[in-house]
């Protein structure tokens, strides 16, 4: 019998708690669970393939209904072994791009082109990217869609690599200023924190000496100086809609795989501007 075989409730995985994007996400989680009376168990990470494992075996053992996986270290191996064995069912998003079962999806081909092109309106020339080494698939959407969109008006991109945190984008100020690029796209809202830092200390301006933008709309942006324009992603939403579906799956785990499109949207704040 399935409703005493349930404990209503389920794991989270996730790769940066730290990141106040994975904390909106687990808010809106929450919020649905709460609603739904499922009670959530959230785990972060960091990209820790061991750890990962480890916990998935915990909550699995743990008797949780499903599971919400937003990490990229979970292994098709590690779906098949743990989860698809126990009939545990579960939701991928976001840095997890393995297709398998139910989706949500953000547009981050849409989301990276809706950057440049905003560049391209300001009239930039020269343009630089800064993302970790070994992006997931996601991110590599956004350098995909923003460097389809600068071809279209015969542009380039030159992409510099470092950790995907406010320290990483701190750190790759140096390579960023060596670019003769007047407009930056870091590939999420904390990389630009970051960099915002190392360009103060090199006593140049945002935006009057170079224009700087980011990704997910994290509520930071408001708060630091210039606002940051950025590429808004509905994160709240993501966690809600994920919940929804996976709950839906719990209770109806024969009904058709569901695939949900998510909009990003440009935010024009004062971090960019006319070259
Ligand atoms: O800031 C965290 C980033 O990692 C977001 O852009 C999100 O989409 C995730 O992949």
């Amino acid at each position: 019998n399935l409703i005493m075989k349930s404990s209503k409730t389920i794991g989270v995985l996730v790769p940066n708690i730290g990141n106040p994007f994975f904390s909106t996400f687990i808010k809106g989680i929450q919020k649905k669970s709460r609603e739904l009376k499922f009670t959530p168990f959230v785990f972060s990470a960091n990209h820790d393939e061991k750890l990962e494992t480890y916990y998935l075996k915990q909550l699995v053992e743990r008797a949780t209904d499903g599971l919400i996986i937003a990490s990229a270290s979970i292994t098709d191996d590690a779906l098949d072994q743990i989860l698809k064995r126990n009939r545990i069912p579960y939701l991928l998003l976001d840095q997890n791009t393995i297709v398998d079962g139910d989706r949500i999806e953000t547009d981050d081909i849409n989301g990276g082109r809706i950057a440049a092109d905003h560049l391209l309106s300001l009239g930039h020339q020269h343009f630089t990217m800064v993302m970790p080494s070994e992006p997931t698939n996601n991110l590599v959407r956004r350098l995909q869609g923003f460097q389809e969109r600068l071809k279209e008006d015969g542009k380039q991109v030159s992409v510099i690599y470092s950790p995907m945190t406010k320290q990483g984008g701190y750190e790759a100020t140096d390579e960023v200023l060596a670019t003769d690029a007047t407009a930056i796209f870091a590939i999420n809202d904390e990389m630009a924190i970051g960099l915002y830092r190392g360009l103060r200390e090199k006593d140049l301006r945002v935006p009057q000496d170079l224009s700087i933008m980011g990704y997910d709309d994290i509520d930071l942006d408001e708060y630091v100086q210039p606002k940051l324009t950025t590429v808004h992603q509905p994160i709240m939403q993501m966690g809600e809609q994920a919940t929804d579906l996976l709950v839906d799956r719990i209770q109806h785990p024969n009904a058709e795989v569901k695939t949900i499109h998510l909009p990003v949207n440009l935010v024009i704040r004062d971090s960019t501007a006319n070259v």
